[in-house]
């Protein structure tokens, strides 16, 4: 078809010639019909109601260059945008020699307009906006680095024209900060999600890929709104059953529906799959009929699905499978899968998320925190190119605060990427608003002091080690849920991971103004009461849950939501934060804890080290202390923990004020479904202030200068 279309243009003499070299054009045809968007929050960020008005002075027709399916879906969503539906291409169009939007990747366009100067071509997946006058027409181009790229480029074109900034004139140039955005999905086969707060799976459902994918391709298509390319779609407690021949053709369907918006499926694999499903006697990664299953495995997947993104594996972790168990390392394992991937270009997530849960709790020394360093440290330089050790953020498991992974700065050999959570499972589950965009720049921005000026943002992206591979993947877990993530709100978050991992340079401000103003609308009340209310957020839960680095104070042995301050003592899992009738506090020191501090680079070990250099918001993840230690902040700990508690519930309050004075400044059905997630939240952070200050009243024996505990 795109052929015939090419034929039958008629096309302006300077497109014409570099059509002549083989460009192959179509004009999307603008189709006119009332944009009729619900306000049930589907629509996410990609509520194109707000583009009309700053469309009028913008062209009217669509010109895609090539032939590639992603650049037609770019140009098809920009016909959407702007009218409402979706292009058609036309056939018997023509390339405007009036002004026009042309979309192409540098190759395609580069003859069409041999004038643009090859200094600003995007590398990778970035892209070019670009306005160029011809004659008596304008262009405004959207020029890939890579097909991919026209679609971001097309997407940041609309985001421009949503948020009223002027678009006229153009000449930005982005490429995304490291080459693996990925987000991952803890679905289950049968349609369960863990750790999922937005209804059943969008992908699965009794064993099986859904019949229906139209949600799947709409994930997709708000992926790569924010510059996602690349979606793990089941639960990292992988049920071999994926990689079953009876699964592909169920694979191939998700990587048609993910293909148009340049989406990568991939799948999370269990380690025991040779034996699970490939029927072999074991599944040590070092024996030849393993090695060869995983060949055989990987390339009849690679036969269906030429662009599969990889897979990505948990092993030797709470109870799963993994090469310990033949006493076999994770670099034999990992690069046994990496060889198998590698010929197909396709990456191995290899999770550093593997710790002992039975660890004796009296044992003063043992720690949870030391063991991705100390599993993964030794192995630097072991791991197959084709390998990327996925790190969380913080050494435990996405706690309200945590310090960055110390095991980022120790793996100069190694690809790496940063696992974070847009799920809010110990953040409050989507009953509770914490934009977590805060918390994650702190850990981006923080200085690994390993090689110069070293953030983590700069290590995951490859630039301090100079990595082929490297970036960010992030636990997601939208359901069936019609807004996604169930809270209105949470949806900032999504956003904020895909524009951090496309530039970790975005404040968090940016990100929340971007979002408040692409999901509600542009009004000044809007945009600056919802992103106050984005970013106090995280402090305010934190607030009134858990102090000081403390952890959160979870149920953690049960949903990991609501106040549990006993569940995480005792026992095994080493979530510990030694809380007693004295004190309170995890000593990771060198000098007398469990050195956990010494994993880090001497400059970090000096911030940590001693009480008078720690920082308050991470004093008790690093030392014990007793309840009557001062703080920088000239209170002590036990009073800080009242007062934050008190100041926590009060502030969750105040949201709901906050959020009241939008009455009529967005849809009802949006500030109806916020306002009550948020009188809910005030409520319940009644409940965690109360359960947390009489515990520690009661443990410590402390009163309340203030004179509140105790007296509810
Ligand atoms: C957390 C979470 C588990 C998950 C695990 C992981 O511990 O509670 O449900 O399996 O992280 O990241 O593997």
């Amino acid at each position: 078809m795109y052929r015939l279309v090419y034929r039958e243009l008629r096309m302006d003499r300077n497109l014409m010639r570099g059509a002549a070299h083989g460009a192959l054009i179509a004009i999307v045809s603008l189709i006119a019909v009332g944009a009729a968007y619900g306000e049930t929050g589907a629509e996410a960020w990609l509520r194109y109601s707000q583009i009309k008005d700053g469309a009028a002075s913008l062209p009217s027709r669509v010109a895609v260059v090539g032939n590639s399916g992603v650049v037609r879906t770019a140009g098809s969503e920009l016909v959407r945008a702007l009218e409402g539906k979706p292009g058609k291409p036309v056939p018997t169009g023509e390339i405007p020699s009036a002004d026009a939007f042309v979309l192409g990747s540098w190759k395609d366009i580069h003859p069409l307009f041999p004038e643009l100067a090859r200094t600003r071509v995007p590398s990778g997946d970035g892209f070019w906006l670009k306005t160029v006058r011809r004659k008596n027409a304008k262009y405004w181009l959207i020029i890939g680095g890579s097909d991919r790229g026209v679609l971001y480029g097309m997407f940041s074109l609309l985001s421009r024209i949503a948020r009223q900034q002027d678009v006229s004139t153009l000449d930005d140039s982005q490429s995304p900060s490291a080459p693996i955005r990925w987000v991952s999905q803890w679905d289950n086969l049968d349609g369960s999600i863990e750790r999922g707060y937005a209804g059943r799976s969008i992908f699965f459902d009794g064993g099986q890929i859904r019949a229906d994918l139209t949600r799947a391709s709409d994930y997709a298509r708000l992926l790569a709104s924010v510059g996602i390319n690349g979606c793990a779609i089941n639960n990292v407690n992988a049920d071999p059953r994926i990689l079953s021949a009876e699964f592909l053709p169920q694979l191939v369907r998700v990587a048609d529906a993910f293909r148009p918006w340049g989406i990568k499926l991939a799948v999370s694999v269990d380690m025991s799959s040779p034996m699970a499903v490939g029927g072999l006697k074991t599944f040590d990664p070092l024996d030849p009929d393993v090695v060869a299953w995983w060949k055989q495995a990987t390339d009849v997947i690679y036969e269906r699905i030429p662009d599969f993104g990889g897979f990505v594996v948990k092993a030797d972790s709470e109870g799963r499978s993994g090469p310990s168990q033949y006493g076999r390392t994770a670099a034999d394992a990992a690069n046994v899968i990496a060889r198998a991937l590698a010929p197909h270009h396709g990456l191995l997530m290899y999770r550093a998320f593997v710790y002992n849960h039975h660890l004796d709790w009296r044992d003063m020394k043992a720690d949870r925190a030391r063991a991705a360093y100390d599993y993964f440290h030794p192995l630097d330089g072991k791991f197959l190119g084709s390998v990327v050790i996925q790190i969380k953020y913080g050494p435990i498991d996405f706690q309200v605060r945590e310090p960055a992974s110390p095991l980022f700065g120790a793996m100069p050999h190694t690809n790496q990427a940063i696992e974070l959570q847009v799920t809010q499972e110990y953040t409050g589950q989507q009953r509770h608003l914490v934009f977590l965009a805060p918390m994650w720049k702190e850990i981006l921005d923080f200085d690994m002091h390993v090689n110069g000026m070293s953030p983590v943002k700069k290590i995951v992206a490859g630039d301090t080690w100079h990595r082929p591979f490297g970036g960010y993947n992030a636990v997601v877990n939208v359901g069936l849920d019609e807004n996604w993530l169930a809270h209105p709100l949470a949806m900032a978050n999504l956003y904020t991971y895909g524009r951090l991992a496309w530039n970790p340079n975005l404040s968090a401000a940016q990100t929340a103004e971007e979002w408040t103003r692409l999901t509600f609308n542009n009004k000044p009340q809007v945009v600056s009461t919802n992103s106050k209310m984005l970013l106090s957020s995280w402090h305010i839960y934190e607030n009134y849950t858990g102090p000081l680095g403390a952890g959160t104070l979870t149920d953690i042995l049960g949903d990991h939501y609501g106040p549990g301050i006993e569940s995480s003592e005792r026992n095994g899992w080493g979530q510990w934060h030694r809380a007693d009738e004295h004190g309170m506090g995890m000593d990771r020191t060198i000098a007398t804890g469990t050195g956990y501090i010494g994993q880090y680079s001497p400059e970090v070990q000096k911030q940590y080290e001693t009480l008078a250099a720690c920082p308050d918001e991470l004093l008790l993840f690093m030392h014990h202390v007793p309840y009557t230690y001062v703080l920088h902040s000239g209170k002590m700990v036990i009073q800080h923990i009242y007062d934050s508690h008190y100041d926590g519930a009060e502030q969750a309050a105040g949201l709901v004020t906050q959020w009241q004075t939008l009455k009529g400044q967005i849809d009802d059905d949006r500030y109806n479904a916020v306002l009550d997630r948020l009188q809910y939240q005030a409520g319940h952070a009644i409940v965690w202030r109360d359960a947390v200050v009489n515990w520690f009243f009661k443990e410590s024996g402390t009163p309340d200068a203030k004179g509140r505990v105790g007296q509810q």
